[in-house]
């Protein structure tokens, strides 16, 4: 089972993404990239490496000039910048030049950090994105945002650089803890709230056979999640205008995140964040009452949270302030104005957050 799909950046087709159930067709994918003269560097985490390090090396193994592997260890604590030194340090120390090729092997924080050293390792050189959990099929691995976190802001630091291939296997996904597999369909449910109610309702209708990770329908879900992806990052590739509905749910999701310490993960934060923005525009009197109520509820079947206990409202407005999306005083709020579009609003007031941020808070009665 496999499909195909072609990424346009500023009009013209610029990279792949194949949609597969295992990594059979992978090699023969790479030899489109003519690797038999150049070094192949996969990157990848410690949680990755063990599950398909070997595989992945061992299909490249007398494909390419050499083929290395370096590993970090997983967890988002180490999306910065010294682990970025210290790839270039391993790259240098294996003599890789600028018509080498990267793989990023992994999730997000994998992509993303891949990513920016192959947009700034001597000025540029190839990379693949090797997607591995839903969040980075759905999201990350696609539309050429990389970096990596500092100083305790969320992706401060990077660089739009495109990949050349992006080869999603989604029977990885069969081996992701369900606790970020649910994660991952955050995203792909703000994907169907912002662009397309028939996607939306989709998922609601199959939400029993994507819980038990049919290989069929995560194929069909990824395929239709990428295709909305798709068509928002080639109209606006750098985030100048409509880019930014990708950010639906993320304002207040980035803030719940910083505020929990990212003990919560980033899908349980948008969830709680596509919640407080759907009351939102169900106050705007854009959504209705029984829209706003079904889109809190559909979260719930996919574990996903849509109260949280323990915040204090008003430090989470200044934390939702001071989110990189914010320009000058207004901060970018996306909202929707249905099911299936969503619009920026640069005028959401204090109070109206407030009141999302109260929705969502749980309390005990007599607290
Ligand atoms: N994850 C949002 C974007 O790619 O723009």
């Amino acid at each position: 089972m496999s499909g195909r799909m072609n990424i346009l950046y500023e009009k013209k087709p610029c990279y792949d993404i194949v949609f597969s159930t295992s990594f059979e067709d992978l090699l023969e994918e790479l030899k489109q990239l003519l690797i038999t003269d150049r070094k192949i560097g996969i990157v990848t985490d410690s949680h990755v490496k063990s599950l398909y390090g070997d595989e992945v090396m061992g299909l490249l193994e007398g494909n390419c000039r050499k083929n290395v592997l370096f590993s970090f260890d997983a967890g988002e604590e180490n999306k910065t910048l010294d682990t970025v030194k210290s790839i270039y340090t391993f790259l240098i120390k294996e003599k890789f030049d600028r018509k080498d090729l990267l793989i990023a092997l992994g999730g997000g924080v994998v992509g993303d950090i891949t990513g920016y050293v192959a947009a700034t390792y001597l000025r540029g050189i190839d990379f693949v994105q090797i997607p591995t959990t839903l969040l980075a099929q759905a999201d990350s691995s696609i539309g050429g945002k990389t970096g990596v976190d500092f100083d305790g802001y969320k992706n401060m630091v990077g660089a739009f650089y495109m990949p050349k291939l992006v080869f999603m296997n989604v029977g990885t996904l069969k081996t992701l803890e369900d606790r970020q597999f649910y994660s991952g369909f955050a995203e792909v449910m703000k994907h169907g709230l912002i662009k397309d109610s028939s996607f939306y309702e989709w998922l609601i209708e199959n939400m029993y056979e994507i819980c038990d990770r049919e290989l069929e329908t995560l194929l069909e879900m990824i395929q239709r999640s990428c295709m909305i992806k798709k068509l928002v990052v080639e109209k606006d590739p750098t985030e100048k205008g409509d880019r930014a509905l990708l950010n639906f749910g993320h304002t207040i999701g980035h803030a719940i995140e910083k505020y929990k310490n990212f003990m919560l993960t980033h899908g349980e934060c948008v969830a709680l964040g596509c919640v407080a923005a759907a009351y939102i525009s169900w106050k705007h009197e854009w959504l209705s009452m029984e829209e706003y109520y079904e889109i809190r509820d559909m979260f719930v079947p996919f574990y996903l949270p849509i109260t949280i206990d323990d915040i204090d409202c008003e430090e989470i407005l200044r934390l939702t302030k001071s989110d990189k999306k914010v320009e000058g005083e207004s901060i970018k709020f996306i909202l929707l104005k249905k099911v299936g579009k969503a619009v920026i609003d640069r005028n959401v007031t204090d109070e109206e957050i407030l009141n999302a941020l109260s929705e969502i808070h749980y309390m005990e009665e007599n607290e």
